[in-house]
């Protein structure tokens, strides 16, 4: 058993009741690799913002759960060494499926978890997600959950359509399965095609799709069903129109692809949204310069050669995201 406090992270349970209170919210940045965690800890330094750095399932399989949570150790040391003597990091299971997974992690040094029962009838979701509640807390571990179902690629689970949370369920439903924050549908979807372009307009300057807007009105009834309580956007990327196109110019092929407007993304960071969800456009930011790079300089075959670049690419899109649009920059409780 270790305990996350002995690797120096934190839950998220300050940093939420701030975050709600001062009308910003934190980023979870999806890892797989050094370069994207050195991105995000040199970011989160640079703007002295708290940040959460999330695993998936396929994280966890593709690099190694124990690994991964070294490198989170390893981040809070790394963030110490650039200056940071207070960090606020967060090892964060995204989309864990089961209690046997949520254990997992809670027993491996992780200070938060996901249990996603979003395509489980509602009772079985309120039982399981309940379950990991009662087991997560005797840690000092936090718990989101998920309540209506996301559009588009969810980890392992897929769904076709997306269905809004129902707001007259969110106090049944938190107050009965305990959860500390909970993870809402009101449009998002993940991956780099949030949507159809024929759920999308055109923009007749530019011939780009405008996607539909999210629905903030189900936000604010959630919002006044429970007030002050945590909430979390999944499937948050905005599918940057510039990563895009260099993705595009260098030799690969993302037609049409489509995220949620920043400013959107902004308006909610003022609500009880306090933790929003990013991992497509890291990896866009990660492709689109390796792509360039690899078109630039044909002769080059050192991996360092072209990560490099990969990971100055996705720190300025970090920092971007900190800085412009969720506002948690200078939110650190001690710096
Ligand atoms: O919500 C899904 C995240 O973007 C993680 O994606 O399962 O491909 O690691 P992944
Ligand atoms: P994006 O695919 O929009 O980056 O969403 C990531 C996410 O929600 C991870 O849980
Ligand atoms: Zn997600």
């Amino acid at each position: 058993m270790t305990n996350y406090k002995e690797l120096g992270l934190v839950n998220t349970r300050e940093m939420f009741k701030r975050a709600v209170a001062g009308g910003y919210a934190i980023p979870a940045f999806n890892f797989n690799t050094l370069e994207q965690m050195q991105a995000i800890i040199q970011a989160a330094v640079e703007t002295k913002s708290p940040v959460i750095m999330q695993v998936s399932k396929g994280a966890r399989n593709y690099a190694n759960g124990t690994i991964l949570r070294y490198m989170a150790q390893g981040a809070v040391e790394y963030a110490k060494e650039l200056g940071c003597e207070h960090p606020e990091i967060v090892l964060h299971l995204d989309h864990g499926d089961t209690f046997e997974l949520c254990k997992d992690c809670i027993d491996n040094g992780f200070s938060s978890v996901m249990i996603d029962g979003s395509s489980l009838p509602y009772e079985d979701n309120i039982a399981l997600t309940k379950k990991v509640v009662d087991y997560a807390h005797q840690h000092d571990v936090t718990v989101e959950a998920e309540l209506g179902v996301l559009a588009g690629v969810e980890d392992e689970v897929v769904a076709e359509e997306s269905h809004y949370t129902k707001p007259e369920e969110v106090i049944d439903f938190s107050t009965r399965s305990g959860c500390d924050s909970l993870a809402i549908s009101i449009g998002t979807s993940h991956g780099a095609y949030k949507f159809k372009p024929e759920q999308c307009t055109r923009d007749p300057k530019t011939g780009k799709l405008v996607p539909p807007p999210l629905a903030f009105d189900v936000l604010h009834e959630i919002e006044k069903k429970l007030p002050g309580f945590p909430i979390v956007l999944h499937g948050s990327s905005s599918v940057p129109q510039d990563e895009v196109d260099t993705i595009n110019k260098f030799g690969g092929n993302l037609p049409d692809a489509v995220g949620i407007p920043e400013e959107q993304l902004r308006e909610a960071s003022k609500s009880a949204v306090c933790k929003i969800n990013i991992d497509s456009d890291s990896r866009l930011a990660m492709t689109a310069a390796i792509r360039k790079h690899f078109a630039e300089h044909p002769d080059h075959f050192d991996p360092r050669q072209y990560l490099k670049p990969a990971r100055e690419n996705m720190k300025k899109m970090y920092i971007h995201k900190i800085v412009d649009v969720l506002g948690s920059d200078g939110k650190l409780a001690q710096c």
